[in-house]
Protein backbone atom coordinates (compact mmCIF):
# COMPACT_ATOMS: atom_id res chain seq x y z
CA UNK A 1 0.00 0.00 0.00
CA UNK A 2 1.02 3.38 -1.20
CA UNK A 3 2.48 5.58 1.77
CA UNK A 4 0.32 8.71 3.18
CA UNK A 5 1.83 11.65 1.88
CA UNK A 6 3.80 14.45 2.98
CA UNK A 7 4.91 17.51 3.16
CA UNK A 8 7.76 19.00 3.36
CA UNK A 9 8.26 22.84 3.02
CA UNK A 10 11.97 24.06 1.82
CA UNK A 11 13.32 26.96 4.29
CA UNK A 12 15.20 28.30 1.53
CA UNK A 13 11.95 30.30 0.86
CA UNK A 14 11.38 31.08 4.32
CA UNK A 15 13.03 34.87 5.65
CA UNK A 16 16.51 33.43 6.99
CA UNK A 17 16.04 36.54 9.14
CA UNK A 18 12.66 35.04 10.87
CA UNK A 19 13.21 31.23 10.43
CA UNK A 20 11.40 30.44 13.85
CA UNK A 21 8.52 32.13 13.37
CA UNK A 22 8.19 31.21 9.89
CA UNK A 23 8.29 27.50 10.57
CA UNK A 24 6.49 28.11 13.75
CA UNK A 25 3.26 29.73 11.69
CA UNK A 26 2.73 26.35 9.78
CA UNK A 27 4.80 23.76 11.79
CA UNK A 28 1.15 21.86 13.60
CA UNK A 29 0.26 21.38 9.66
CA UNK A 30 2.95 19.69 7.70
CA UNK A 31 5.15 16.38 7.67
CA UNK A 32 8.59 17.34 7.67
CA UNK A 33 11.20 20.15 7.58
CA UNK A 34 13.32 20.33 3.85
CA UNK A 35 16.97 22.09 4.74
CA UNK A 36 18.85 22.62 1.91
CA UNK A 37 22.28 22.78 2.36
CA UNK A 38 24.94 24.17 -0.96
CA UNK A 39 28.38 24.44 -0.44
CA UNK A 40 29.39 26.61 -3.33
CA UNK A 41 31.37 24.45 -5.35
CA UNK A 42 28.20 21.18 -6.13
CA UNK A 43 26.44 24.24 -6.99
CA UNK A 44 27.53 27.69 -7.35
CA UNK A 45 25.48 29.20 -4.39
CA UNK A 46 25.60 28.39 -0.31
CA UNK A 47 22.89 28.41 2.04
CA UNK A 48 23.59 27.22 5.04
CA UNK A 49 25.49 24.37 7.20
CA UNK A 50 25.67 23.23 10.56
CA UNK A 51 25.21 26.40 12.75
CA UNK A 52 21.99 26.96 10.93
CA UNK A 53 20.70 23.31 11.09
CA UNK A 54 21.60 23.29 15.21
CA UNK A 55 19.61 26.57 15.69
CA UNK A 56 16.49 25.30 14.24
CA UNK A 57 16.44 21.62 16.16
CA UNK A 58 17.20 23.62 19.06
CA UNK A 59 13.22 25.74 18.00
CA UNK A 60 11.09 22.65 16.75
CA UNK A 61 10.81 19.45 17.30
CA UNK A 62 10.19 18.82 13.29
CA UNK A 63 12.24 16.12 11.30
CA UNK A 64 14.84 18.01 9.60
CA UNK A 65 15.36 16.39 6.25
CA UNK A 66 19.00 17.56 5.03
CA UNK A 67 19.27 18.08 1.35
CA UNK A 68 22.92 18.01 1.21
CA UNK A 69 24.02 19.71 -2.44
CA UNK A 70 27.81 19.29 -1.47
CA UNK A 71 30.87 17.98 -3.06
CA UNK A 72 32.35 16.26 0.13
CA UNK A 73 29.45 15.00 2.28
CA UNK A 74 31.59 12.17 3.62
CA UNK A 75 33.26 15.26 5.50
CA UNK A 76 30.04 16.94 6.41
CA UNK A 77 27.89 14.14 8.26
CA UNK A 78 29.42 14.04 11.24
CA UNK A 79 28.67 17.95 12.06
CA UNK A 80 25.45 18.07 10.04
CA UNK A 81 24.84 14.56 12.44
CA UNK A 82 25.92 16.60 15.69
CA UNK A 83 23.63 19.88 14.84
CA UNK A 84 20.76 17.75 15.19
CA UNK A 85 19.99 16.30 11.49
CA UNK A 86 17.50 13.49 11.09
CA UNK A 87 18.24 12.27 7.63
CA UNK A 88 19.87 13.03 4.78
CA UNK A 89 20.25 13.08 1.22
CA UNK A 90 23.28 12.87 -1.04
CA UNK A 91 23.44 13.71 -4.92
CA UNK A 92 24.58 10.55 -6.78
CA UNK A 93 26.36 13.42 -9.08
CA UNK A 94 29.10 14.22 -6.11
CA UNK A 95 29.66 10.90 -5.30
CA UNK A 96 29.01 8.14 -7.53
CA UNK A 97 30.01 5.04 -5.17
CA UNK A 98 27.87 6.41 -2.13
CA UNK A 99 28.25 3.00 -0.47
CA UNK A 100 31.10 4.75 2.19
CA UNK A 101 28.74 7.74 2.73
CA UNK A 102 25.70 5.18 2.80
CA UNK A 103 27.76 3.43 5.53
CA UNK A 104 28.84 6.58 7.75
CA UNK A 105 25.18 7.51 7.43
CA UNK A 106 23.98 4.32 9.39
CA UNK A 107 27.05 4.55 11.73
CA UNK A 108 25.75 7.95 12.48
CA UNK A 109 22.17 6.49 13.33
CA UNK A 110 20.92 9.39 10.36
CA UNK A 111 19.12 8.16 7.53
CA UNK A 112 20.25 8.35 4.21
CA UNK A 113 19.10 8.86 0.39
CA UNK A 114 20.06 9.76 -2.68
CA UNK A 115 18.82 12.47 -4.78
CA UNK A 116 18.85 12.71 -9.31
CA UNK A 117 19.41 15.84 -10.52
CA UNK A 118 17.11 16.06 -14.16
CA UNK A 119 20.20 14.86 -16.65
CA UNK A 120 20.68 12.04 -14.37
CA UNK A 121 18.98 8.49 -14.86
CA UNK A 122 17.51 6.14 -12.24
CA UNK A 123 20.14 3.75 -13.73
CA UNK A 124 22.87 5.66 -11.50
CA UNK A 125 20.93 4.87 -8.38
CA UNK A 126 19.24 1.79 -9.52
CA UNK A 127 21.97 -0.60 -7.71
CA UNK A 128 22.52 1.56 -4.30
CA UNK A 129 18.31 1.63 -3.44
CA UNK A 130 18.51 -1.10 -0.99
CA UNK A 131 20.92 1.87 1.48
CA UNK A 132 18.39 4.14 0.93
CA UNK A 133 14.98 5.28 3.08
CA UNK A 134 14.63 8.05 0.47
CA UNK A 135 15.38 8.69 -3.04
CA UNK A 136 15.14 12.47 -4.23
CA UNK A 137 14.33 13.41 -7.98
CA UNK A 138 15.12 16.50 -8.70
CA UNK A 139 12.11 18.66 -11.19
CA UNK A 140 14.07 21.29 -11.20
CA UNK A 141 18.17 22.05 -11.36
CA UNK A 142 19.53 22.35 -7.96
CA UNK A 143 21.24 25.33 -6.37
CA UNK A 144 17.96 28.00 -6.40
CA UNK A 145 14.15 27.83 -5.60
CA UNK A 146 11.56 29.33 -7.21
CA UNK A 147 12.42 27.49 -10.46
CA UNK A 148 9.76 26.06 -13.01
CA UNK A 149 8.90 22.28 -12.58
CA UNK A 150 10.70 20.29 -15.48
CA UNK A 151 7.78 18.00 -16.55
CA UNK A 152 10.01 15.41 -18.24
CA UNK A 153 11.69 14.28 -15.02
CA UNK A 154 7.98 12.78 -13.97
CA UNK A 155 8.83 9.56 -16.11
CA UNK A 156 11.62 9.01 -13.56
CA UNK A 157 9.42 9.10 -11.04
CA UNK A 158 6.80 6.66 -12.54
CA UNK A 159 10.03 4.33 -13.06
CA UNK A 160 11.42 4.84 -9.67
CA UNK A 161 7.88 4.06 -7.92
CA UNK A 162 7.82 0.54 -10.32
CA UNK A 163 11.27 -0.29 -9.35
CA UNK A 164 10.66 0.11 -5.34
CA UNK A 165 7.25 -1.29 -6.11
CA UNK A 166 8.71 -4.58 -7.81
CA UNK A 167 11.58 -4.85 -4.84
CA UNK A 168 8.75 -4.43 -2.17
CA UNK A 169 11.37 -1.84 -0.93
CA UNK A 170 10.11 0.71 1.47
CA UNK A 171 12.18 3.55 -0.07
CA UNK A 172 10.08 6.87 0.13
CA UNK A 173 10.38 8.80 -3.07
CA UNK A 174 10.60 12.67 -2.21
CA UNK A 175 10.18 15.01 -5.43
CA UNK A 176 12.39 18.83 -4.69
CA UNK A 177 11.04 21.34 -6.69
CA UNK A 178 8.79 23.67 -8.02
CA UNK A 179 6.18 21.99 -6.83
CA UNK A 180 2.35 23.75 -6.48
CA UNK A 181 -1.19 22.81 -6.66
CA UNK A 182 -1.09 22.18 -10.07
CA UNK A 183 2.76 20.04 -9.76
CA UNK A 184 2.20 18.21 -6.95
CA UNK A 185 -0.89 16.57 -8.47
CA UNK A 186 1.20 15.22 -11.54
CA UNK A 187 4.20 14.55 -8.92
CA UNK A 188 1.80 12.16 -7.08
CA UNK A 189 0.11 10.85 -9.64
CA UNK A 190 3.67 9.61 -11.31
CA UNK A 191 4.48 8.01 -7.56
CA UNK A 192 5.90 10.22 -5.14
CA UNK A 193 5.71 10.15 -1.80
CA UNK A 194 7.16 13.55 0.16
CA UNK A 195 6.74 16.55 -2.08
CA UNK A 196 9.52 19.87 -1.12
CA UNK A 197 8.03 22.95 -1.63
CA UNK A 198 9.87 25.92 -0.89
CA UNK A 199 8.35 29.46 -2.96
CA UNK A 200 4.72 28.12 -3.13
CA UNK A 201 4.36 28.03 0.64
CA UNK A 202 6.94 30.29 2.57
CA UNK A 203 5.94 33.32 -0.04
CA UNK A 204 2.56 32.74 -0.64
CA UNK A 205 0.27 35.45 1.16
CA UNK A 206 -0.94 32.74 3.65
CA UNK A 207 1.34 30.30 4.33
CA UNK A 208 -0.89 28.29 6.24
CA UNK A 209 -3.61 28.56 3.82
CA UNK A 210 -1.29 27.46 1.17
CA UNK A 211 -0.20 24.18 2.86
CA UNK A 212 -3.78 23.24 3.92
CA UNK A 213 -4.32 23.91 -0.65
CA UNK A 214 -2.02 21.35 -1.13
CA UNK A 215 -2.89 18.75 1.84
CA UNK A 216 -6.40 18.93 0.29
CA UNK A 217 -4.87 18.41 -3.09
CA UNK A 218 -3.10 15.58 -2.32
CA UNK A 219 -5.78 13.77 0.00
CA UNK A 220 -7.96 13.65 -3.47
CA UNK A 221 -5.39 11.74 -5.23
C1 LIG B 1 16.72 23.63 -5.04
C2 LIG B 1 16.33 23.09 -3.71
C3 LIG B 1 14.88 23.03 -3.46
C4 LIG B 1 14.21 24.36 -3.48
C5 LIG B 1 12.76 24.17 -3.72
O1 LIG B 1 18.09 23.54 -5.15
O2 LIG B 1 16.84 21.78 -3.55
O3 LIG B 1 14.62 22.36 -2.23
O4 LIG B 1 14.37 25.06 -2.27
O5 LIG B 1 12.22 25.44 -3.81
P1 LIG B 1 10.99 25.76 -4.78
O6 LIG B 1 9.80 25.11 -4.15
O7 LIG B 1 10.95 27.24 -4.71
O8 LIG B 1 11.31 25.21 -6.11
ZN1 LIG C 1 16.15 20.65 -1.78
Amino acid sequence: MRADPRIAPSILAADFANLASDIELISDDIDLLHVDVMDGHFVPNISLGPPVIASLAASTDLYLDCHLMISDPLAYLGPIKDAGANGVTVHIEAVPDPRPVAALAASLDLDFGLVINPPTPVSAIEPFLDLTSMVVVMTVHPGLGGQTFLDECLAKIEELRQIIDSRALSTDIQIDGGIDLRTVKLARRAGGDVFVAGTSLFRADDPVAAVAAMRKILNQE
